[in-house]
């Protein structure tokens, strides 16, 4: 799932617009190149991963031309193909047991994408999975590896809500949960191709093409209701567990990905734990976005965070199925009606922001109150969202030092929420390194002193003539 915010075209398009109206040539996203991705790309092939600069997907192109190799028998089982032939799309069943120390992924989709994630590091480079899944790899017949450090969490029964995940000690903000690489990926295009039932038929194949004990953890999840059949339990256990993953070039389709373990994480509306997704590794990682006492069940968000109560319990209702039982959806009438009001100036504002023409009234003291709400809300899973917002226009206004020091508690807090290569995170470290250089340098400040300049001319005319 993509950051509710961070959204490529939205920088893009500030830059651009930056770019158009100040004419300080910048080139926002494609600047950034070293960011190491693509330390072990196969010789000879113009990979895609490293043609992408910065950002943070493995881009997964569909263009032809960069696919030229074969998937280097990554591949330990192929099967089933379907074969659409008036679209003229095929999509097939790829397994690896072997991925990530014999953790296993099983991926539905086309040849030439499976081509191109047999040339991800996930894959090509084996070292940058080891370690990731802790909690299943060393797990053995008789319990956990004795040379393993001990998990920060245990799954357990929770009254009304099945399982759920609870800290065995304290973690600070910033502490690293839990990570684990996918184990069910299928692309969303071949939803649009391939018939109901064969689809079902497929996933079901998928499902049971994992190794033993990872398939166990998949069959163990929830159904959310009644199921009969294996078939109809895999679709359920999909439907109720996945996590959309997006890419960041608007023309693919994005991914509809399961990850055992964290599925067992329940919905909070003010969570203490976020996720995000990293395309090189095929990796989701969980961090700690507040302190978290030991005994405390940790928990992520499910949706967007930034809607009123009516909106939030409509939506957890109508998608998962559940009433929304979090502090926030429960508390009185008073404190309800000051959250919603909160909620309702963040989006406010939130244009304000986001508005880069002169008319916009968005000032850096407008920012501080910004992320006043966000605390006063306990968005933390979000804190970055709101530093990054400050930072721009503190930059935009002329305080270097205030614009990095927003900057840097944005990518502090980013690093939590969406990782190291998402865009704002590298836009974030780019201004920190250079807030003179970046585009957003005084971009307020001087839109509005062009507007103003016919005035400053005359006022400047009367002081000399006096
Ligand atoms: C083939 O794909 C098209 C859309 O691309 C779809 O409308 C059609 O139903 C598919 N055919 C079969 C037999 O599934
Ligand atoms: C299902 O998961 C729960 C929680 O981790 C565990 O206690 C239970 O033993 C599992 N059941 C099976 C059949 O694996």
């Amino acid at each position: 799932m993509a950051s509710i915010w961070s959204s490529q075209s939205f920088w893009t398009a500030v830059a651009l617009l930056a770019t158009a109206s100040v004419g300080a040539a910048h080139d926002s996203i494609s600047n950034q190149v070293s960011l190491g991705i693509c330390r072990k790309a196969t010789p000879g092939l113009e990979f895609a991963v490293c043609a992408q600069s910065g950002g943070r997907t493995a881009h997964i192109t569909t263009d032809g031309s960069a696919v030229v190799g074969t998937s280097n028998g990554i591949w330990s089982r192929t099967t089933p193909c379907y074969k659409n032939i008036t679209d003229n799309t095929e999509f097939c069943v790829y397994t690896s047991e072997s991925f990530a120390e014999n953790h296993g992924i099983t991926i539905m989709t086309s040849p030439s994408r499976a081509v191109q994630f047999s040339h991800i590091p996930a894959f090509a480079d084996p070292e940058t999975v080891r370690g990731v899944n802790r909690d299943i790899v060393y797990e053995t017949e008789h319990g956990r590896r004795s040379d393993q450090p001990p998990l920060s969490y245990r799954v357990e029964a929770m009254p009304g809500k099945g399982y759920g995940v609870v800290a065995t000690k304290y973690l600070n903000r910033g502490d690293l949960i839990m990570s684990t690489t996918a184990s069910v990926v299928i692309d969303y295009a071949l939803f649009e191709s391939i018939p109901g039932e064969e689809v079902k038929r497929m996933q079901t194949i998928a499902v049971d093409s994992l190794p033993p004990l990872h398939h166990a953890r998949f069959m163990n999840l929830s159904t959310h209701d009644a199921t009969e059949g294996h078939e109809q339990i895999v679709t359920k256990i999909l439907a109720t567990n996945a996590f959309d993953i997006e890419v960041d070039n608007d023309d693919e389709y994005g991914y509809f990905v399961v990850f055992p373990e964290i599925s067992r994480l329940n919905h909070d509306c003010r969570p203490n734990a976020d996720y995000h997704f990293d395309h090189q590794t095929l990796t989701q990682h969980i961090h700690a976005v507040r302190p978290i006492a030991a005994g405390e069940e940790i928990t992520v968000s499910y949706m967007d965070l930034i809607k009123p109560r009516k909106q939030r319990m409509d939506k957890l209702k109508h998608t998962w199925g559940f009433e929304c039982s979090c502090s926030l959806c429960t508390q009185n009438r008073a404190m309800t009606k000051a959250s919603d009001a909160r909620i309702a100036q963040i989006r406010d504002l939130r244009d304000e922001f986001r508005d880069y023409t002169v008319t916009s009234r968005a000032t850096p003291e407008m920012a501080e109150l910004f992320i006043s709400l966000y605390e006063q809300e306990r968005l933390d899973a979000m804190l970055y969202e709101a530093y990054s917002y400050a930072a721009i226009e503190y930059n935009g206004d002329g305080e270097p030092w205030l614009a990095t020091k927003y900057a840097r508690l944005a990518i502090e807090a980013g690093l939590m929420s969406v990782g190291t290569y998402d865009v704002d995170v590298i836009e974030m470290r780019q201004l920190a390194a250079d807030p003179w250089k970046h585009w957003s340098w005084m971009l307020r400040k001087s839109r509005r002193m062009q507007w103003g300049k016919k005035e400053v001319v005359k006022e400047e005319r009367k002081v000399k003539t006096e």
